[in-house]
């Protein structure tokens, strides 16, 4: 297991400080009093944080240490909490053959974290898993305990970012800023958009999806939207039906965040990949994708290299 101190930050609330004081209470003074605690308080927070473990050391009247080594040595018990995506990747044997080992190396290499750990953000946590009975799918892996079949993946041949729609008459009112807040903002529910309106400061105004988004805004019940980058240069402008709208600000920047990159996945072990790559490589070098990176206004997102 990861024993790493996370840094996510912790949130726990005073009702689950009152429910573990009161498991403790129920323990203290029996013999291996420790291991229960520990396995409620796992319950209660849904991984032990360094400040749980104080907690617990300090009502069971125990080190520290004693707390930290039990927590570290049983398998059972996690340090980090889990992601909003929460990926595991089957270890078992028909999984393994066909290469989950490489999957799991490379989704460790591509978010920076170890199996056990989650990103330092909250978004994602990373685990190793045995047999989940999708044998016939291998190699797979869950993504919040849904079964996807591992696949291989082309190159990244795209970016994306979320960005900041608006009404094309009210570009003063957007030009400069940092922070978004005072706002109320489109976003389509659970989106990496909802995310990055969130983090800047904004009143969401949550809807079903990125189109709806735009709809407020057009209508005049938000002020604007954020939305990806790529559906934004598709449907607003002149020429589409949301002619009134531009968009502007790679929100990603004004938050250090990376940009998202697209590549084609196909199942692993067959050809497609390397026939994908080679298929994009000429469209590349015949100057074909950047006719139609033009064509819908996508020049700064394909990747021409
Ligand atoms: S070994 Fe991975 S699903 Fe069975």
């Amino acid at each position: 297991m990861a024993t790493t101190i996370s840094a996510v930050p912790f949130n726990g609330t005073k009702e689950q400080e009152q429910k573990l004081i009161e498991l403790i209470a129920a323990h203290k003074g029996q013999r291996g009093a420790l291991m229960p605690v520990l396995q409620g308080a796992q319950e209660i927070y849904g991984y032990l944080p360094i400040e749980v473990q104080k907690l617990v050391a300090q009502h069971l009247e125990i080190p520290l240490e004693e707390v930290y080594g039990v927590s570290t040595f049983y398998s059972q018990f996690t340090l980090n909490p889990k992601g909003k995506y929460k990926i595991s990747v089957c270890l078992g044997t028909a999984c393994y053959v066909k290469g989950s080992g490489d999957v799991f190396a490379k989704l460790g290499e591509c978010l920076g974290i170890q199996g056990g750990e989650c990103t330092n953000d909250g978004k994602f946590s990373l685990d190793a898993c045995r047999c989940v009975g999708a044998c016939g799918l291998a190699p797979v892996m869950t993504i919040n305990d849904e079964v996807t079949a591992a696949m291989g993946v082309s190159e990244p041949y795209c970016t994306n970012y979320q960005t900041l729609v608006y009404p094309a008459d009210r570009a003063a009112d957007f030009e400069g800023l940092t922070s978004l807040e005072g706002l109320s903002i489109a976003v389509e529910s659970g989106s990496a958009g909802e995310d990055a309106a969130e983090e800047l400061g904004a009143t969401t105004v949550p809807v079903q999806s990125q189109a709806n988004t735009l709809m407020e805004v057009a209508s005049g019940t938000s002020d604007a939207a954020v939305i990806d980058v790529l559906m934004a240069a598709e449907m607003t402008g002149e020429g589409t039906s949301y002619g009134d709208l531009v968009y502007d600000l790679n929100l990603n920047d004004m938050r250090a965040e990376a940009s998202e990159f697209y590549g084609v996945g196909f199942r692993k072990g067959s050809d497609l990949v390397d026939a994908f790559n080679e298929f994009w490589k000429q469209a590349v070098a015949d100057g074909t994708v950047e006719q139609i990176a033009a064509t819908y206004g996508l020049q700064d997102a394909v990747i021409l290299e």
